[in-house]
Order: structure tokens, then sequence, then C-alpha cells
């Protein structure tokens, strides 16, 4: 290790300046929110707070917005019916206040991007932002203006079907991907028509549900919310998200919809956030079996002291707010306080002087941008997990490939979870862009041999076994269907499923190399496979351009860069697993597996420390762990100083080589460990990283500064501190490999 002279800071990991997002009730935006309150009515005001899903232009509906009982619709798709409805609320509504309409654009409209797991694989934040930009133009097009994205919950259970929405395990990279993808959506300018506002979500801990059984109940310390769950939505106010919607779950028993802490003295009081603040939807009606409101106006009661703004489809603030006002329970000054949030959304994305959509003769849809996005993109969430004997890239010598498994040749399955207005006949799945992109250089034989990813009935495996007979090498297209993961789609056993392990053996058998894709909502357990297979690719769910990405990755046009977003487990008996685990007091060694036991061994022969007998200790894949076709070599780790004091900033840096014989992009990743505290802390903890393309042979040095903050924690008595005493940090290509020197702070 040596030790750099007066380095520049090339890399910040600071995720964004921060900047107050206090209103200054002065403004000429806030004067007219106070005009347009001083003239509501109580109903009126209530009637902002309501958000209905779309019922066209239905007697119920039109009456609803004429009555101005109704502040914000979602799932309204039809350009006509959402101009008419525009034009009743603001030409033949009292108030004239413009409605705003939502959908959950997640990963796209039309073109879709990979699911957000996918896109964090990239490590590469402007492919969130394109894929979210693009979001947005597309989907403004038809006057939606507000989408129900990024999710930002950090997760660690890949059990939980909502893993494939959320970026992953880590909440430096979950800040980083979602701060992108509420620049995408939002553009440089909210009030632009192509603009959607963004909604940081689901406030908060969600990611931590018990047994990864969506909407359970989460038990998080102080500590560990502050530490862990909240980072991505600090970062996602000072990236200016124009709202905030509360999860479904209750945080050590209190629910998100109701709860004052969260909701108030962190989000408004502490960050001083402006913006608006949903509900999920009927999260305030389901107050009462999550067993803290008697009934549907207690809920009401409850969310509107916890400053829950909008009621999403739960009729809870129609039903009952009035009364609860004319009673003394809840104040008029909470209820504005809700309508201006509301109101200054609605100034913010320019709906007071253009509330229209102009109809376009030819949607903006699938354009060749577009589609290219896409298509980088999903080349680069694709992470090589294995590669016996450089099987990867396929060479010329490969003359002819078999196509085989349920995800080659399915196109709605590729686009994952969270697509409802997503067109699959649009989708090229990867057994299309073969046949279309390689025909020249490969013959294909084609026969998937399962349906589709949970079919169990063997009929078919003799005919694909037939087709790897006749080929050079063995394409096998595996996965989840994209109904198995997303909201409500949980499993406790997280395989691969039907008899798709049963035909990768039988493919094996042949002795032709066997290349195993992946295309799921998250990790799987994939040990025996990844034994048997020669290759692996990881794929998630790749979107409208998932077939092209992985032709050309296979065919070596493109290089795999993606790095795991989170711990990929041997066994789901290890969940939860994740790389910035505590040390404990016995961390493993000396690990006996259960095969390895002597019959008859004493108690005491095989050690005490902290693994598993049948899975070990380590994980299957770890965290930021992904190959390249070229190798890469870190060298020359160099600190500025390794003593610094408490308001100094720490540089590091280090070489890295690319020491292979193809351009290659390699994700550089910095963490640190904190090694004695006041709290046991994790074993490191990333800070940092960068992606770099090197070309064979080439040299780059790569810099990060760690900044006091990032070496702060919260600690028991709920304060952010950082203490003095011995760190270590690592620089390296995963969270299990890097450089590694010591420094402290004084
Ligand atoms: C989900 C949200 C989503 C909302 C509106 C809820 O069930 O939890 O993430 O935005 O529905 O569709």
């Amino acid at each position: 290790m040596k030790l750099l002279n007066g380095s520049i800071l090339l890399f910040s990991a600071c995720i964004l300046c921060t900047c107050s997002l206090r209103n200054d009730n002065s403004s000429s935006e806030e004067k007219k929110i106070n005009a347009f309150l001083s003239r509501m009515t109580l109903e009126e005001k209530i009637g902002q707070m309501n958000q209905l899903t779309g019922m066209g232009l239905s007697n119920d509906m039109t009456g609803l917005v004429r009555a101005g009982k109704i502040g914000s619709i979602l799932n309204e798709l039809d350009v006509n019916t959402i101009n008419e409805l525009q034009r009743i609320a603001v030409e033949e509504s009292r108030m004239g206040i413009p409605l705003i309409f939502g959908r959950d654009i997640i990963h796209g409209f039309k073109t879709i991007f990979p699911i957000p797991l996918g896109q964090a694989a990239s490590w590469n934040p402007q492919v969130a932002e394109n894929g979210a930009r693009i979001a947005a133009l597309e989907a403004s097009s038809t006057g939606i203006r507000w989408t129900f994205a990024p999710m930002i919950d950090v997760t660690r259970d890949p059990r939980w079907g909502r893993v494939a929405e959320s970026c992953g395990e880590d909440p430096y990279l979950v800040s980083v991907m979602g701060v992108a993808m509420i620049k995408g959506f939002q553009g440089d300018d909210l009030s632009s028509p192509s603009s959607l506002a963004a909604c940081a979500k689901h406030f908060a801990a969600y990611g931590a549900t018990e047994s990864g059984k969506d909407y359970n109940t989460t038990w998080v310390p102080e500590s560990q919310l502050r530490d862990v769950f909240l980072p991505p939505f600090k970062a996602a106010v000072e990236a200016q998200a124009a709202t905030f919607m509360c999860s479904f779950n209750d945080i050590n028993g209190i629910p998100s919809a109701a709860n004052e802490y969260l909701n108030k003295n962190i989000l408004r009081d502490e960050w001083h956030y402006d913006g608006m603040l949903v509900s999920d939807w009927g999260a305030i009606d389901q107050l009462i079996p999550h067993g803290i409101a008697a009934d549907l106006k207690e809920a009401a009661l409850k969310a509107a002291h916890a400053g829950i703004d909008m009621d999403m489809m739960g009729y809870a603030y129609t039903n009952h707010l009035e009364a609860l006002v004319q009673s003394g329970a809840v104040s008029e000054k909470a209820i504005d306080e809700a309508v201006r949030n509301i109101l200054r959304l609605k100034f913010r994305m320019g709906l007071f002087d253009n509330p229209y959509t102009t109809a376009l003769d030819t949607a903006p849809y699938y354009s060749e941008d577009a589609l290219q996005k896409a298509h980088h993109a999903a080349i680069e969430s694709v992470v090589l997990l294995k590669n016996k004997n450089n099987v990867l890239p396929l060479l010329d010598k490969i003359k002819t490939v078999a196509v085989v498994g349920p995800l080659s040749d399915a196109p709605a399955d590729q686009l994952g979870t969270w697509c409802f207005d997503a067109e699959p006949q649009h989708s090229i799945t990867p057994l299309a862009a073969i046949q279309h992109e390689y025909a020249q250089q490969v013959k294909v034989i084609a026969k998937k041999g399962l349906t589709y990813s949970r079919d169990k009935n063997p009929q078919g495996i003799a005919q694909a076994v037939a087709a790897a007979q006749q080929a050079d090498v063995v394409l096998f297209f595996a996965g989840e269907e994209a109904v198995l993961s997303g909201e409500a789609r949980s499993r406790a056993s997280i395989h691969l499923p039907g008899a798709q392990t049963d035909l990768l053996k039988a493919l094996k058998k042949t002795g032709k190399p066997v290349v195993l894709i992946v295309m799921a909502g998250r990790p799987l357990t994939i040990q025996e496979e990844v034994a048997e297979a020669d290759a692996v690719l990881y794929a998630f769910h790749g979107g409208t351009m998932a077939g092209p990405a992985l032709a050309d990755l296979i065919f070596g046009k493109a290089v795999p860069s993606g790095k795991l977003p989170i711990t990929f487990p041997r066994l789901v008996g290890q969940v939860p697993i994740y790389y910035a685990h505590k040390n404990t007091g016995r961390p493993a060694s000396n690990i006996d597996l259960i095969d390895d036991i002597p019959v008859g061994a004493a108690q005491t022969s095989i050690g005490f420390t902290s693994y598993h007998l049948d899975a070990g200790d380590s994980p299957l894949f770890p965290f930021g762990f992904g190959l390249s076709y070229t190798t890469f070599e870190y060298s020359d780790l160099q600190l500025s100083s390794t003593t610094i004091n408490k308001n100094e900033n720490l540089s590091v840096a280090c070489t890295v080589k690319n020491t292979g014989s193809r351009e290659g992009a390699e994700v550089v990743q910095l963490y640190t460990g904190d090694l004695v505290a006041s709290l046991a802390r994790p074993v490191k903890e990333l800070k940092g990283f960068t992606k770099i393309i090197l070309q064979p042979g080439e040299s780059k040095e790569v810099r990060f500064t760690i900044t006091p903050e990032q070496l702060s924690f919260w600690n028991h008595d709920n304060q952010l501190v950082l203490e003095s005493g011995d760190f270590r940090v690592w620089i390296g290509e995963s969270s299990a490999k890097g450089l590694e020197a010591n420094f402290s702070v004084k």
C-alpha cells in the first residue's frame, strides 16, 4: 500500500448535493395555494385528498369530478377520456383544480426495460435514468403525469416477490439507482408535458417483510431503519422526488399509513420534504385488519394524524374526514396542510397552466432510440456467473446451436412483472434474435422441451435432448414466468420451477457444452444447476430487447459487465443472507459440512461457530460478483493518509488493468468497515462504485473519496455518529474480493 500525495477527488460517493426543499411560504406558488385554500369548502379540500381508479366517463366518475370530490385518478389510459375528465375538472368544477393522472410505470410503458433488479445489476445509473426517461416520454403521451416509481425498498429476501421491483440489498446501490430513476422520470423540468412526477415508495422498510411474505410485518430497530432502509428515501428527498408513497407493512407494530414518527418527524421535520405523500392502495382501510383501527373512521383519523395527504382507493377520507373535522378530532389545519401538498404538486407539474394532453396521430412508442437504449440496458443487466473453459462467447467453429427451454421464446415472460401496458408482440425473444441476427453464423435447432417454467410434463424432454445431440452447444433458457414475481408473488422455495432441472440434467448427459441462461424475477437457488452447466448467464427479466441483448452476449458481440445487486444463496434456508452482515462473536471457521461429520461424532468434535451444517457460510455468489470475457487485475491501493480527523475526507485509489484480450467494462467497488464501534457494525458496506471501460492491456487509476458522513452510523441513542478508531477499506471486483488497507479516525 502506498500513500497518495495530495490527490484530487475524481469520484465522490455523495449521491447528490443536497438542497432544501422546504417551500418558501411567500413564493408566488404558495400565495396561489393560499388563495385556493381560502376559497375551498371543507368538502372540496377532502375531495383533493381522494384518489380513485379510473371508471372511464361513467356518470359516477364525471359526477365526482364535477363536484370537486376527487383530486387524482389512477389507471385511466385513454388520452381522450383523460382530456375530457380534465375538462370537466377545470371548466365545470367550482374551483377548476386540474386532476393528476397516475399509473404504475415501473420499468417501461410500452418499451420495457429490464426489471429494476436487472437494471441494478448494470451498476450503471445511466441505464436507469434512460429507462425512466423513455417511460416518461411514452406514458405522458396518454396524459399520465405521475408514476408510482421508483420502488426503493432495500431488500435482502429473494423469497419476496417484490425483490424484482427493487434495486437489491444495498442502501447505497439502491440510492444511486433510485435517484437516477427519479431524474429520468422527472426530467429537467417537472412542468414539461413529458415529465412524470416520481413516487419514492414504499415508505418504509417494506423490504424487511417477515419470511419474505408480501404485506407482512417488520421489526426493525431504529439504527437499522436509519442505516439500511431510510437512506434511499433520504436520497429521494434530496433528488426532489415529487411524491412519496407509504408502505403496507407495520414497522414495530405501527403500519406506515398511521406512522406519525415516520411520515411527520422524519419525512417532514427532519428531511424538510414538501412533496406529496399518498397512501398505498387501500393502506388506510387496511389499518382495520392490521388491528390498529376499529373501523374506517378510526382508520381515517389515524392516517390524517400521520400526515397521509391522499387516500388511494380507500374511501376512508371521503367517508369520514368531514365528520372528523367537524368533531374537532382532526384539525382543518391538518387538512389544509395535506391539500397544500397536493396543490403544490399540481402547480409544479404545470397542470394549472397546461392541463390537457395533445392527442398524437402516432403514439411515440418503440422509437429507435428507445429500443436501442432498452437493448443496451438489457446487455448491461446480465451477469456472467460461470464460464468453464471459456465456452462463451461462442466462436466461429460452433456451427449448430440447440435453443432449448421455456424462456427461449416467451415474449410475455421476458418482460417481467409490473408492465400492465406492455405488448408482448413487440418483445424480441432470444430464439427470434438468434434466428434473425445470427442465422448466417449458426444453424438453429429449437425445441423448448418444456412449454412454460412450471411445466412438469417430461414429454418434450426427449425432443430437446435430440436437438442437443445434433448441436455443438446447447443454449438452455430457463427461469421463472413473469407471474411468479412481483406484488404478492412470494415463494417459500426459490428453485427453478417445474421440471427445468431435470431437463438441464438430460441435456448435460448428451456431453455437449450447456449454457444456462436464467431469466427470472429474483435470485433463484441454482447451486445444482450451476454445477451442471458449463456457463451461466443470469439475465433477470430483460424486457422488450432481452433477446437481442442475450444473443449479442452469447455470440460475443457484447461483453458481460453486470454484477449482482443482491447475494445469491445456495439454499433458501440461508435467507436472509447479505454481504453487510455482522461478524458475530463466533464468525464461521473450520467449517464441517453435514456429510463430512463422522457417524457417532461427539458433540464437541466439530467446533462452535456461526454457519449452517448443510450450506456452510458462503453464498452461492456474493453481492457485487460478475465475470467478463476479459480479466481485470487490481493493484496499487493508495490512501491519502492512514489517519484522518473526524472532519476530513479520505482519498483512496487503485489501478485496474484489463489483462485479457477483449475490451471490457468493470464495476470497481469501494467498501469500508468500522472495526470497533459502540454498536456491532456490518463487516463491510458499499460506499462507492464506478464502471470503467478498458481496452486489452489498458490500465486506469480509479479514485474515490470517503466522507466523514459515510463512515458514520446511527448509534444506540439514535444519533448519527462518527466514532474514533480503526477502519478498513477495500477496493475490488465484488464484496468478497478486493485490495484492502486499514486506516484510523482520530
Ligand atoms: C402497490 C403499489 C402500487 C399501487 C397502485 C399497490 O398494490 O403496492 O406499489 O403503486 O398498488 O397500483
